[in-house]
């Protein structure tokens, strides 16, 4: 599959969690609570994967040589695929986002989505999607969910891959995303889920209610009741963030206007618009939605931001598509 090929362009979008994942249960971010998530078309990765004749690797990010952590994880990454013979010889990997990176949106989802995608290109072997979707989840856990893209679930177990359980034009809903916050965040969600497990009194029971929410948000999702799974992922958000909260030292990702816009949506329902709000590991807040609504929520979030309120800016999304190749050359 290699013969000829010398770069490959790839892209995904983030995905956010409708029912969260949170804690891991074994290797390769194998998760301990089952999670469903939405794709969003506007918040998008693009990774251009080049063979290169040389004994490292080379990596950019944002048009940045990738250092520190975020370097050190992209290589370890990359062990993976050549551990497991998948890959071998050296690649520049150059990545973009089209959105802040590490801000709780979600950016490593769409990382890793779009480099598993394009480094799938240069494996010796074709790959199906189920493995792409598990090689992925070793970048980071969220990420195995952007391969499919659409409304996808994760479960949990050994070693699980994402699938999707609508694409994304079936999903008759669409995200607003208010950015509280594009600093990157001081705790990354892999040492934070991991400081959750080993120092939360609430941990054991987070993860028996993110099974059960799980269970109630697929069977709502079947009619695509949106009262019942935007209260279910409100509900799902608040008990993350209490063991959140319970870690020891705390991890407070939120700041004074995240609560605002949740208790706003919680108000902007009683006046008959339907809208849900959810936050991942940061500040911004997802505020869930029909798709005959985002620009109305847009609209309502634009207005609180020119009146005062700590918004840096306002993105509306319809759902986004699976992690797709852009070029080959
Ligand atoms: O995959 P990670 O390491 O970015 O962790 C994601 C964790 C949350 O965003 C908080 C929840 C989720 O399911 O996306």
């Amino acid at each position: 599959m290699t013969d000829g090929l010398s770069q490959i362009t790839a892209q995904a979008c983030a995905n956010i969690a409708l029912c969260k994942y949170w804690g891991k249960q074994g290797p390769g971010n194998a998760p301990a609570t089952p999670s469903i998530s939405l794709a969003l078309a506007e918040l998008a990765a693009t990774t251009t994967v080049t063979r290169v004749e040389d004994s490292r690797d080379r990596l950019v990010l944002n048009g940045r040589r990738a250092t520190g952590v975020t370097r050190d994880r992209l290589l370890e990454y990359l062990a993976v695929w050549r551990q497991r013979g998948i890959i071998s010889g050296c690649f520049r990997l150059e990545a973009r986002n089209s959105f802040p990176t590490a801000a709780g949106l979600a950016s490593s989802a769409a990382g890793y989505a779009a480099l598993a995608l394009a480094l799938s290109g240069f494996a010796k072997s074709r790959l199906t999607r189920a493995e792409l979707s598990r090689l992925a989840r070793w970048g980071s856990g969220s990420s195995a969910r952007s391969i499919p893209g659409g409304l996808a679930a994760l479960a949990t177990g050994k070693d699980p891959a994402a699938r999707r359980l609508a694409e994304a034009g079936e999903v008759p809903w669409g995200m607003v995303v208010a950015l509280v916050d594009a600093q990157a965040k001081q705790v990354s969600s892999r040492e934070g889920m991991e400081l959750s497990r080993r120092t939360s009194r609430f941990f054991e029971e987070w993860t028996r209610i993110g099974q059960q929410h799980y269970r109630e948000m697929r069977r709502a999702l079947r009619s695509w009741d949106l009262a019942r799974v935007g209260e279910l992922m409100e509900e799902n958000t608040l008990a993350m963030h209490a063991c959140m909260l319970t870690t020891r030292p705390p991890l407070f990702y939120w700041r004074a206007a995240t609560v605002e816009l949740m208790q706003q949506a919680r108000s902007w329902r009683q006046t008959g618009l339907q809208v849900y709000a959810t936050t991942d590991a940061g500040a911004n807040v997802a505020l869930l939605c029909k798709r005959s609504d985002l620009a109305r929520v847009a609209q309502r979030l634009k207005r609180l931001k020119s009146a005062g309120a700590a918004i840096a800016d306002v993105i509306a999304s319809e759902p986004g598509g699976p992690a797709r190749i852009v070029v080959r050359s």
